[in-house]
């Protein structure tokens, strides 16, 4: 007799991850990839965070810590916001998480039930869709595309629903697209979203990687939005599975009591090195000017291959082509680039399952060389 399997395994796999396996294996065949499929930095963490690791790892017993997280992180998160944003944030509003991963998690089930409505974007983070997707709550559609610099607009939310929404979740800048909301049209959103009742989820993760005007916050327009996070991006950690909210007020307790039932607290050793991560200015704006470097190049050369439809890329480190004057299986493009030229890139149905055949996304958060090799091969390949 077999077992039952729940439905909630049912969620698509986050695509990307499985174009990872297929470069894996290509490299493991002998036969060299250039990534440009994996949103990450090529660089590893900034020398203070290691060096404060290799300190907390000889002093520390590294236990389980507060729920949410380590005095001193949260305070240094809430300076954070006070020195790059001017924006006064209490720091028992900040809750440190398991990546901002685990700051979504969290945050869809302290604010939303099941069969509640939250509005995403597509295209967009896939995981948005399937987290909430597993959690039970419906995620809705709001298609964007460049007529819209692929961001919302109160005419975009009413035909979504409207005030019939029960949240919203944007990111700026956004992944697959990099483009930005101006600080207007953030504060339009979000007080959209005030006047109907939406909670309103910022999305922040790519703050600080931007090509033109900085990113603004949420914070900036009220206390009610959740604002999430992350160290992996910008401050060049992915694998230190670390983020952090910043949490209306009448969530924070039951965020906690989900938090200590579900993570118990995020990483301990993570959270010690996090805390000088903010320091580390230096390194991490250099790591920012490779990615300029790499998108200019990028800007340069992907429409002599014909990849020469791209979205705006005002931050993050992505280039959203459509690709529909090449293929239409954006799909099996990836496959034959791929095999063909050993450029490993990711189609846009893992960001958006109804028109994504038509579009390909290439990270360029890797070594300049490398995006310059790709650019050759794919130029030599198809231009
Ligand atoms: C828009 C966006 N949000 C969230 C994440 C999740 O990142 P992490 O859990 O490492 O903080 C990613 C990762 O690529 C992302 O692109």
């Amino acid at each position: 007799m077999s077992l039952k399997v729940g439905r909630r395994g049912g969620v698509p796999p986050f695509i990307v991850m499985d174009v990872m396996k297929a470069a894996a294996e290509r490299e493991a065949a002998g036969n060299g990839v250039l990534h440009m499929e994996v949103g990450q930095p090529s660089t590893g963490a900034p020398a203070g965070v290691v060096a404060a690791a290799k300190w907390a790892l000889d002093r520390d017993v590294l236990g389980y810590t507060l729920a949410l997280g380590i005095e001193p992180l949260r305070r240094r998160i809430a300076r954070h916001y006070r020195d790059r944003y001017d924006v006064a944030v209490d720091e028992a509003r900040i809750a440190v998480t398991t990546g901002s991963s685990g700051a979504f998690l969290l945050s869809f089930l302290a604010a939303f039930d099941a069969g509640d409505k939250v509005a995403i974007l597509r295209p967009g983070y896939p995981c948005y869709r399937n987290i909430l997707g597993a959690l039970g709550i419906e995620a809705v559609d709001v298609p964007v595309g460049p007529n819209t610099r692929f961001q919302p607009t109160p005419e975009l939310l009413d035909r979504a629903g409207g005030a019939k929404l029960d949240g919203l979740l944007v990111a700026s800048p956004a992944n697959p697209t990099g483009s930005m909301l101006t600080q207007a049209e953030l504060a339009a959103i979000v007080g959209y979203c005030r006047e109907r009742g939406i909670r309103y989820i910022s999305d922040e993760i790519y703050h600080g990687i931007t090509f033109g005007a900085p990113a603004a916050t949420a914070l900036a327009y009220g206390e009610d939005a959740i604002v999430i996070n992350s160290f992996s991006k910008y401050f060049s950690m992915t694998g230190w599975r670390l983020g952090w909210t910043v949490l209306p007020e009448s969530l924070v307790r039951p965020f906690e009591r989900l938090a200590q039932n579900l993570f118990i607290s995020p990483p301990s050793l993570a959270q010690h090195a996090a805390v000088v991560a903010f320091d580390c200015t230096e390194e991490l704006e250099a790591n920012v000017r490779r990615y300029a470097r790499n998108r200019e190049l990028l800007l340069a050369e992907l429409p002599k291959a014909g990849f020469d439809r791209l979205a705006p890329a005002d931050g993050a480190f992505y280039l959203y082509a459509d690709v529909s004057r090449i293929s239409n299986d954006s799909e099996r493009l990836c496959r034959e680039m791929l095999q063909a030229t050993g450029v490993a890139a990711t189609p846009g149905l893992d960001f958006d399952p109804a028109d994504g055949r038509a579009f390909v996304r290439f990270s360029f958060s890797g070594a300049t060389d490398d995006m310059a090799e790709a650019a050759r091969r794919l130029n030599a390949w198809l231009g």
